[in-house]
């Protein structure tokens, strides 16, 4: 009963509370995906330039700096770090319009930051890969990141030492099912052995157990849909430290999935619109794409950051919430 209470209270809080939030960056270009350095510095990818940009939301008036552009691709999509100062992307030769990438084209590509300049260098093709989207890695130094198919409906496993890739999940919760231009499975990530997703097409956030044997990522279970998104198609998320998923929504919000409390974070998920609304009427969030904590001090780890299909940077305040 109280936490039912204290549930309740805290979900009337989140919807009173005009939740803090500001356009701290306009980029000429499309955003797609977001990691954070150590240092504070965004690093965020476009579908529409092969290029990976970088930008420190800690200065006034931020610029955004070029860090390198990648051959044989038009865009990028996932990244993320993969072990301290290195990052893995997604690259391909992709359709923007019909949201479909050059069969073959799908490449992971690593950039480490440790050196001086930044390296880089081509980690693994998967050119069996229908749409590369969301990346993320298994936690625990295992060396196997896990990238999001939008096309397939899958998860595929890449072994960053060898570039050798293996489908891992398919499964129908990660289907598109648009009939031009669908997207399944957008963004994924780890926490507690198992993998949350987005499906955009299904507008649901779901879950799966992960097991790892000799290398071989499998689903230890069955899929849970924890959500449907009310507010619209959703894109990729950050999970926070108590476990709660800040989504991105097609067209203009940001929403706050949140377990229910003592159920082992199974059952339906509650939701809240944090910035934005359903309809994507607020210009300040137009299209969000993708979102990550920021790094570096304890401020930063409480502003969330989210950009959009138009190429904001917004700079979401989520203390208290
Ligand atoms: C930031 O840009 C604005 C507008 O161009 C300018 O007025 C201001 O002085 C700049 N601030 C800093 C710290 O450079
Ligand atoms: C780009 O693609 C061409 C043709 O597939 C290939 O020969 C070349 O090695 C690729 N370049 C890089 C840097 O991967
Ligand atoms: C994307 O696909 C559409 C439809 O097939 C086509 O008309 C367009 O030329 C393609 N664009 C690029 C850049 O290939
Ligand atoms: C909670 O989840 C863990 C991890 O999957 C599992 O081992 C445990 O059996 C679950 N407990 C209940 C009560 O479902």
């Amino acid at each position: 009963m109280r936490s039912a209470v204290f549930f309740l209270l805290s979900t009337l809080l989140v919807s009173a509370r005009a939740i803090r939030s500001r356009v701290i960056y306009q980029s000429p270009t499309s955003l797609e995906n977001i990691a954070v350095r150590d240092t504070s510095h965004l690093l965020l990818t476009s579908a529409a330039s092969p290029t990976l940009f970088t930008l420190d939301p800690t200065t006034t008036n931020s610029t955004l700096d070029s860090v390198h552009t990648f051959p044989n691709a038009t865009g990028l999509l996932g990244i993320t770090e993969y072990c301290p100062g290195v990052f893995a992307l997604v690259a391909g030769i992709l359709n923007v319009t019909t949201r479909r990438a050059e069969p073959g084209s799908i490449a992971i590509w690593n950039v480490d930051f440790n050196a001086k300049n930044p390296v880089v260098r081509i980690l693994a093709a998967v050119p069996d890969a229908g749409l590369g989207n969301g990346l993320t890695v298994l936690p625990g130094d295992t060396g196997i990141l896990l990238l999001a198919d939008s096309v397939a409906g899958a998860v595929w496993q890449i072994n960053v030492r060898t570039g050798a890739s293996r489908l891992a999940i398919q499964d129908p919760s990660m289907q598109f099912t648009a009939p031009t231009g669908g997207l399944g499975i957008n963004g994924l990530h780890v926490q507690h052995d198992y993998l949350h997703f987005t499906n955009t097409d299904q507008s649901t956030f779901s879950r799966v157990a992960l097991t790892a044997h000799d290398g071989s990522v499998t689903a230890a279970g069955v899929v849970q849909t924890l959500a449907t998104t009310q507010t619209g198609a959703p894109d990729d998320f950050a999970l926070d430290k108590q476990g709660r998923a800040w989504v991105t929504v097609h067209p203009g919000a940001l929403s706050l999935l949140s377990p229910p409390r003592g159920l082992n974070h199974t059952g339906t998920w509650s939701q809240v619109t944090v910035v934005g609304n359903a309809e994507g009427t607020d210009a300040s969030l137009n299209q969000p794409t993708s979102a990550a904590f920021g790094r570096g001090d304890v401020v930063q780890e409480h502003i969330l950051y989210v950009i959009t299909g138009v190429g904001q940077v917004v700079a979401v305040d989520t203390r208290r919430i």
